[in-house]
């Protein structure tokens, strides 16, 4: 058998679980798509309902929802509340900052990999009536190596757009490395971070990193439709999006149906009414992710994969993801010969886990334990016909 390890990292993480009653019911290792509900995140929604039938609107509050998610994302990136922008999803804030770049001069190009999710990809092509060219660096093994990016990144460059953790298999990119290169080249970079934030610490400061997108459905243990746009203090105002809305204007409540006067912080990214149902879950959520603490999380999710990836070597299944710890993150892959029916079969025994392109996911957070892997296991040894 693998080794199981204790629980450590001085935090009662069976008491944290406690706090997710899904995982009573299911072996849920599925951050990667949609995180487990915390009873804190429901209560907030039934909060929300409350509210409206005790007060029916209260604009001024729930604007304040939407602060005060924009302050913890703000705390959780290293960054300024102004540098940040609460958007709908990883797409809206993708297209504003689109919408704001010129790709009409000598830098037209946009540096993109084969480790993007669609929409990082699909927004960058979109682009290609407006003048940009887009180049995307193709995976060898898994792996995208810096020299790739030294190559393709160069004097024509405008941005590189790319995932810190990659949802097809969890390989996980150097960040710092990437805007290294780009910033010695002239060129700007935008990290989605949807499948990395939460799972780790990341100081947007330190990683030297111009833009960054996330969203708060998974590891951020909110829900769908709240998502944020990082844009660093120093290119905010010389950045103007046309794809834009009244929550985007220098003064709101102004009402100007005159002109254009987007405001001088990130809030320029934005459009209309925020989601606010979806603020009181974010708030949740992330009020969750600053109590355990990145670095716990981190090393809980180590300790996880770890499991993970002993109990597959040992039983000789076929990872997709690195093995090396610093290349991969929250999510670990198994490559399958039908992975679309061993996750149906796997539901079967109570175990989420999802699947992409022949890649069994399976994405633990802090509040699975070993248990959950054994479990897994077990069932995976019953399926075997269906792993290579
Ligand atoms: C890496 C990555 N980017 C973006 C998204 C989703 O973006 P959006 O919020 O636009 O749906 C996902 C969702 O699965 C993702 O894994």
């Amino acid at each position: 058998m693998y080794k199981v390890i204790k629980p450590s990292n001085g935090q009662d993480w069976e008491q944290l679980r406690s706090r997710f009653p899904v995982l009573q019911k299911k072996t849920y290792l599925n951050s990667c798509s949609y995180a487990a509900l915390a009873s804190e995140v429901e209560a907030s929604l039934k909060r929300y309902l409350e509210h409206r039938n005790d007060k029916g609107a209260d604009w001024d509050y729930w604007v304040g929802r939407n602060e005060a998610v924009r302050n913890s994302m703000a705390r959780l990136l290293g960054a300024e509340s102004n540098e940040v922008a609460v958007t709908a999803s990883a797409s809206a804030g993708i297209n504003s900052l689109a919408s704001a770049l010129k790709f009409d001069g000598p830098r037209n190009k946009v540096v993109i990999t084969d480790f993007e999710f669609p929409t990082n990809a699909q927004i960058w092509y979109a682009q290609e009536s407006r003048g940009a060219r887009v180049v995307r660096i193709a995976q060898e093994n898994g792996r995208i190596p810096l020299e790739k990016f030294e190559q393709v990144i160069d004097e024509e460059t405008l941005i590189v757009a790319t995932a810190q953790v990659a949802f097809r298999h969890g390989a996980k990119q150097d960040i710092p490395a990437i805007a290294e290169i780009a910033r010695r080249k002239g060129a700007l970079t935008m990290v989605d971070s949807y499948q990395a934030l939460g799972t780790m610490p990341f100081d947007v400061k330190k990683a030297g990193v111009d833009f960054v997108v996330g969203g708060m459905l998974k590891y951020l243990l909110g829900t769908a439709g709240i998502a944020f746009l990082y844009v660093r203090r120093g290119l905010i105002e010389s950045l103007t999006p046309t794809v834009t809305g009244w929550f985007a204007a220098e003064d709101i409540m102004a009402m100007d149906i005159t002109a254009y006067t987007p405001s001088t912080t990130a809030r320029r990214f934005e459009a209309g009414t925020p989601p606010v149902p979806n603020t009181y879950m974010a708030e949740a959520g992330l009020a969750i992710v600053h109590e355990v603490g990145l670095e716990a999380i981190e090393s809980r999710i180590g300790q996880l994969t770890t499991a993970i990836k002993d109990a597959s070597i040992e039983a000789g299944y076929r990872l997709a993801s690195p093995l090396d710890p610093a290349r991969h993150g929250a999510m670990i892959t198994l490559r399958s010969n039908d992975d679309n029916r061993l996750v149906a079969s796997l539901a079967e025994d109570n175990i989420v886990v999802s699947c992409r392109n022949g890649n069994l996911r399976i994405s633990p957070h802090f509040y699975n334990n070993e248990a959950d892997i054994e479990h897994l296991f077990r069932a995976l040894h019953q399926r075997q016909n269906l792993l290579v």
